[in-house]
């Protein structure tokens, strides 16, 4: 028995490599580091499904496509009754994702990628008593993202930061929610099917859950002076610091540079808050500074969703959904395994060791 399937392979995989040791993401044989540089999320979407889909739509045609589906599932807020719009985002966000057919055609696809982007912006406006915003199937898909948040189109440096963030979380190797929607799609139920379950394994903190988490910490340290006293006053109560640490990289995660390189162009453009930043920056080497000594055994480096945090919310997207738009990003990935396993896998049935007590045995008693 391994504990947590640490290092167990459960999975063969063309669609992305996360090698831990030297730090590298490497998505259908192009690294991280060189795709955020050209890709959008729109052709990171042909990257991932080619070969899974009969009839894939060329490169070209996906952003329309994708403006479509877009427009198609924003017919879902009929459904969002008041006590859908009270749940916390994601879960009002899971439940309008249920809504859509479970199939495992490459519309379905697009309705599941699309409906995180659209759901989410809608719900933040229903819960602050304002009208969802249609979506605009001409913009590129962070772009109209942004817009269907705010009502307003976004400057190209927000829309190319909001992007960058999509194509860097778009897959992660066989991470617990892209295992749950493996799973899934092992029992060869449908796209919807594995999303959902997808979906609900990240919402947990210890997965994608952690970004709100970690401003949550920034706004109670303040200031820069007070960051060491106050993480290594969590670590004394047992906590974990948000946004540090990694199952699989023993060195920095390549993601948290993609996104702290988008967050520079931001700040840049004068978008960012410039003491948000220092202070983030403080908050990260008092936390590497501490954790270093703490387990000077096991290396824990910042992971994504340290700058995750600070880029979504320079680009005014509040902490409570963000685990939706990480959902909006990794959804793609998440349909690439779940035809991958579905076209070339058996079903993932692992057994278990059983180590409760053993039934009465009333024939033994009798004889003693
Ligand atoms: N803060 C403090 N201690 C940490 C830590 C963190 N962020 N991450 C790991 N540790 C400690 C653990 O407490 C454990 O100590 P122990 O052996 O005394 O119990 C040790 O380091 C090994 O951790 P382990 O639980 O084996 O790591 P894991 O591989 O199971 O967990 C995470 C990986 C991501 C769940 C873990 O690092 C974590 O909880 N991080 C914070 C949440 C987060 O940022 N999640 C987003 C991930 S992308």
């Amino acid at each position: 028995m391994v504990s947590g399937l640490e290092d167990v392979v459960a999975a063969e995989t063309i669609l992305s490599d996360v090698d831990g040791q030297s730090g590298r993401l490497i998505i259908r044989g192009q690294s991280l580091d060189e795709l955020v540089k050209h890709a959008t999320y729109e052709s990171v979407l042909t990257l991932l499904w080619e070969g899974f889909f009969k009839e894939l739509p060329p490169a070209s045609d996906m952003p329309m496509l994708l403006g479509t589906a877009r427009q198609k599932v924003f017919k879902h807020f009929e459904a969002a009754d008041a006590e859908l719009v009270q749940q916390p985002t994601v879960d009002a966000v899971r439940a309008l994702i249920a809504r859509l057919p479970d199939a495992d055609d490459i519309g379905s696809a697009l309705l599941l990628v699309a409906a995180p982007a659209v759901f989410t912006p809608g719900i933040l406006r229903l819960q602050r008593k304002l009208e969802p915003i249609a979506p605009n199937g001409k913009l590129g898909h962070a772009a109209d993202m942004l817009r269907m948040l705010s009502g307003e189109t976004p400057t190209q440096e927000q829309a190319s930061a909001l992007d960058r963030y999509l194509v860097t979380v778009s897959d992660h190797g066989l991470n617990a929610s892209t295992f749950a929607a493996r799973v899934v799609a092992s029992t060869r139920a449908g796209l919807t099917s594995a999303t959902l379950a997808a979906l609900s394994a990240l919402k947990g903190p210890l997965h994608g859950g952690a970004p709100g988490p970690v401003l949550d910490a920034l706004d109670s340290i303040a200031s820069p002076e007070h960051a060491s006293t106050w993480l290594q006053d969590a670590l004394d109560r047992g906590e974990r610091l948000m946004g540090f640490g990694h199952r699989v990289y023993r060195v920095r995660d390549p993601r948290a540079d993609a996104l702290k390189e988008a967050l520079k162009r931001l700040t840049q453009s004068g978008q960012v808050d410039a003491k948000r930043l220092q202070l983030a920056e403080s908050v990260e080497a008092a936390a590497l500074d501490l954790l270093a000594r703490k387990k000077p055994n096991r290396p824990l480096q910042t992971n994504v969703e340290f700058y995750t945090a600070l880029l979504l919310e320079a680009l005014g997207i509040p902490r409570e959904a963000f685990t939706c738009v990480f959902a909006a990003g990794r959804s793609g990935g998440w349909i690439a395994h779940a035809r991958e396993q579905a076209v070339n896998g058996r079903l993932i049935r692992p057994q278990s060791r059983y180590i409760g007590p053993t039934p009465h045995q009333p024939q033994q008693d009798a004889a003693a």
